[in-house]
């Protein structure tokens, strides 16, 4: 008998605030026909003045934890993946603790840009395999058009705010087929930093920044790099793409999903696209995505769920769940 990490509950939180490609058109010079056809884009989410990461974190965060049964003092671990904390300190992490009415437990954040969902829940499996923690909260929260320069058409209407989660919890698993984490990958490129990247920070100019970004270069080592962490992936666990039953990849751009699941040989039925409606929301898409698919009822208990993702860093990486 091992113990795995398995996902007992999803959740998500989005801002109400819905910005249209028509309303763009009003703001900036660009058309509903250019966004959709380059990145399958038709609306997203706008966080409204006081709605701050760590207020639609913690609604995700609720959220996952009535799915899955549990209260805030059965926490051992609070991770949220953000780019856009609210403070560059204390981390998000520890005011969601808070938010929580958690009095025991640790928290802390992860940067990894739009793969920190994936990072962060490495990390949670890594700790339930080590035997440091039993139940942990796993958060993507962002608020992405706080980091937008509205004068750069080329990268304003790509991007959108929100939240998901899940509860991760060790479970006893044994049979040939086990439930839960199966395995999680993670890759990096400090090289290829200057790609994507916010010219900012408190360790450089004080500022917040804006985002920055070489769009075609991006989307040419994202199709790579994904289809290859996704190969590594289920090589690791002796399945082919064939095994998959879902893929929730990270939502940027429709033409990078199609790209990804065309290489793996899926059906565009399996293939969980929020993009259409969230736009790219970083850290966040994968929890949103995974979120809607589960309550939906097109995930079900013992399918093969592939999640990946790809972002500044440039990192990337993949995680493989049996449901
Ligand atoms: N509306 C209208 N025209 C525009 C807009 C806009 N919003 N933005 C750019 N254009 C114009 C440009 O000015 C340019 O015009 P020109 O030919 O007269 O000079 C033309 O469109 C082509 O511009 P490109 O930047 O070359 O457009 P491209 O086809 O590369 O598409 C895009 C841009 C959508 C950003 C694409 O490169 C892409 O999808 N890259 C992937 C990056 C991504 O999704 N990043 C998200 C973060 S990373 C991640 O999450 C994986």
């Amino acid at each position: 008998m091992t113990y795995r990490a398995r996902i007992i509950g999803t959740g998500s939180h989005l801002p109400d605030q819905i910005v249209t490609n028509a309303d763009l058109t009003k703001k900036i010079d660009t058309t509903d026909e250019w966004i959709v056809e380059r990145t399958g884009i038709r609306e997203r989410r706008v966080a409204r003045e006081g709605e701050s990461t760590s207020v639609l974190a913690y609604q995700a965060a609720e959220n996952a934890l009535e799915a899955a049964g549990v209260t805030a003092q059965d926490i051992d671990l609070v991770i949220v993946a953000t780019t856009t904390p609210d403070n560059t300190f204390p981390s998000t992490a520890t005011k969601v603790q808070a938010m929580l009415g958690m009095d025991r437990g640790a928290a802390f954040d992860v940067q990894a840009v739009c793969s920190g969902f994936i990072y962060a829940l490495s990390i949670a499996d890594n700790f339930i395999r080590a035997g440091q923690a039993k139940t942990v909260v796993v958060i993507g929260a962002e608020v992405m058009t706080r980091l937008l320069d509205w004068s750069d058409r080329g990268t304003c209407v790509l991007f959108g705010d929100g939240a998901g989660a899940v509860v991760v919890q060790a479970q006893e698993t044994d049979g040939d087929e086990p439930r839960g984490i199966l395995s999680t990958h993670l890759h990096s490129d400090g090289k290829l930093r200057d790609l994507l990247y916010v010219d900012g920070g408190p360790g450089t100019n004080g500022e917040v920044g804006h985002l920055r970004m070489l769009g075609r270069e991006v989307f040419r080592h994202a199709v790579t790099n994904l289809a290859s962490v996704v190969t590594e992936t289920l090589a690791a666990n002796n399945y082919t793409q064939d095994d998959i039953d879902w893929l929730v990849p990270h939502q940027a751009n429709k033409r990078i999903l199609d790209g990804t699941a065309r290489k793996l040989g899926l059906r565009e039925d399996q293939v969980v696209v929020t993009v259409d409606r969230h736009a790219n929301t970083s850290a966040a898409s994968v929890p949103l995505a995974l979120d809607e698919a589960v309550r939906d009822g097109r995930i079900q208990p013992g399918h093969l769920v592939l999640m990946e993702a790809m972002g500044g860093g440039l990192t990337w990486g993949a995680v493989l769940v049996r449901w």
